[in-house]
């Protein structure tokens, strides 16, 4: 039904921990309303529910040993927009609704999951939904606490969970033909295609580096210039000589989005600068190459200065390349949709880097608004979103028919 799904992210977009914008965090109250809203759905889709250990809400739909595998996220970022994660659960059951609703008979079953984790902001880690779906949620990781002190142990068990469940629970699904994913593009790129939908072949491999560049706090009036450990001097250079870096570098994204200065106050020299680097890259290579030329450039102005550093590598993912298989066929859809299928490397990780070692993964980008994302004004029309989900179905049906 034309406009069901866009309803669907209105309604859903209601749900919050926050009043007055849209936050939901994981194992959150309103995550749990969320998923008792889209559980309400997939029942009326003739779906059989579950919520699994860590909190995920998944569907099943239909008969074959095997499943393919639609999902995204339902958690978001602070005050967020009302796709991002949203419009990959509803476009699975939107599937599932046609192919129910055209009567189509699938070789295979649907599973339709909805990850509570995915953005990591409450635990400042991220996939922790679909890492558990995949069997790869470390225990440790239970101890990991947000602001308030509260672990993901303890989160789980206000939520009603279990959290030795989770160590008992998880094991890696069932022989998944696929994971795939529709996602908004978080980007500009299809907006200046004049595209409503492009398949991504990869998406970047990432590296959180966390440096603290040391020297010597003093008085900002007494301590001549020649005689200064400025650490923020220091570190200025390295936040412009990384954006040089990455504007030389074909595709390459980096980023210092955190500072910290000590002690922070107009009239002391800065004694310590504490900072984030995220650094992204299609190619593992290129990344590594870029990682070291910014690291020997920090050292050389550290060491001219007389200043401490620290270096800590904090996250690594590495490149995930997206299935030429089930890519050819989604592109086959949106070639017969709308003419043509842009291709696209995907900079922000999704809930299909967690599918890796599991079955191969497919990825679908539908045009936002100015790239807009992860902010309140993010928008997709009714139209892209229909046109995505008749291109899912389509990708749906080619794979059935060569599964027969
Ligand atoms: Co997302």
């Amino acid at each position: 039904m034309p406009g069901r799904t866009l309803q669907r992210i209105q309604e859903l977009a209601k749900i919050t921990d926050c009043e007055g914008e849209l936050t939901r965090l994981c194992l959150s109250p309103g995550m749990r309303e969320a998923n008792e809203l889209v559980r309400g759905w997939m029942d009326d889709a003739g779906m059989i529910t579950r919520t699994d250990a860590a909190g995920n809400l998944i569907g099943r739909y239909g008969t074959g040993a095997r499943a393919l595998c639609i999902g995204s996220h339902l958690d978001t970022v602070r005050n967020a927009g009302r796709f991002d994660g949203a419009l990959g659960v509803l476009a699975g059951i939107a599937c599932v609704e046609a192919v129910r609703e055209s009567k189509l008979s699938l070789p295979f079953q649907i599973e339709v999951a909805a990850f509570c984790d995915e953005e990591g902001v409450r635990f400042q880690t991220a996939y922790l939904g679909s890492a558990f779906f995949n069997g790869r949620f470390d225990p440790a990781w239970l101890a990991l606490e947000d602001d308030a002190g509260v672990s993901i142990a303890d989160a789980l068990r206000a939520w009603g969970a279990d959290p030795d469940a989770i160590v008992r629970e998880q094991a890696p699904p069932r022989d998944l033909l696929g994971y795939v994913e529709m996602h908004i593009e978080q980007g500009p790129v299809l907006e200046r295609a004049d595209r409503a939908c492009g398949v991504v072949h990869s998406i970047c491999g990432q590296s959180r580096i966390h440096v603290v560049i040391e020297g010597k706090a003093g008085h900002a009036g007494n301590t001549p210039m020649n005689a200064r450990q400025d650490a923020l001097v220091a570190a200025a250079l390295v936040v412009t000589e990384t954006e040089r870096c990455a504007r030389a570098g074909e595709d390459l994204r980096a980023t210092v989005g955190a500072l910290h200065v000590e002690p922070n106050a107009a009239n002391v020299i800065p004694g310590r600068v504490t900072f984030s680097l995220d650094i992204r890259h299609s190619v593992d290579d290129a990344r590594d190459e870029a990682i070291r030329s910014i690291r020997a450039l920090t050292e050389s102005v550290c060491r001219e200065r007389g200043l401490a550093l620290t270096w800590t590598v904090r996250q690594e993912t590495g490149t995930v390349q997206c299935d030429a298989g089930l890519t050819s066929l989604l592109e086959s859809a949106l070639t017969e949709t709308q003419g043509d299928a842009p291709v696209l490397v995907s900079g922000a990780g999704h809930d299909a880097v967690s599918f890796r070692e599991t079955c191969p993964i497919a990825l679908l980008f539908v045009r936002c608004k100015d790239g807009l994302s992860h902010h309140p004004e993010e928008s997709v029309t009714a139209g892209d979103i229909e046109a995505a989900e008749h291109a899912l179905l389509q990708f749906v049906q080619a794979l059935a028919a060569r599964h027969v």
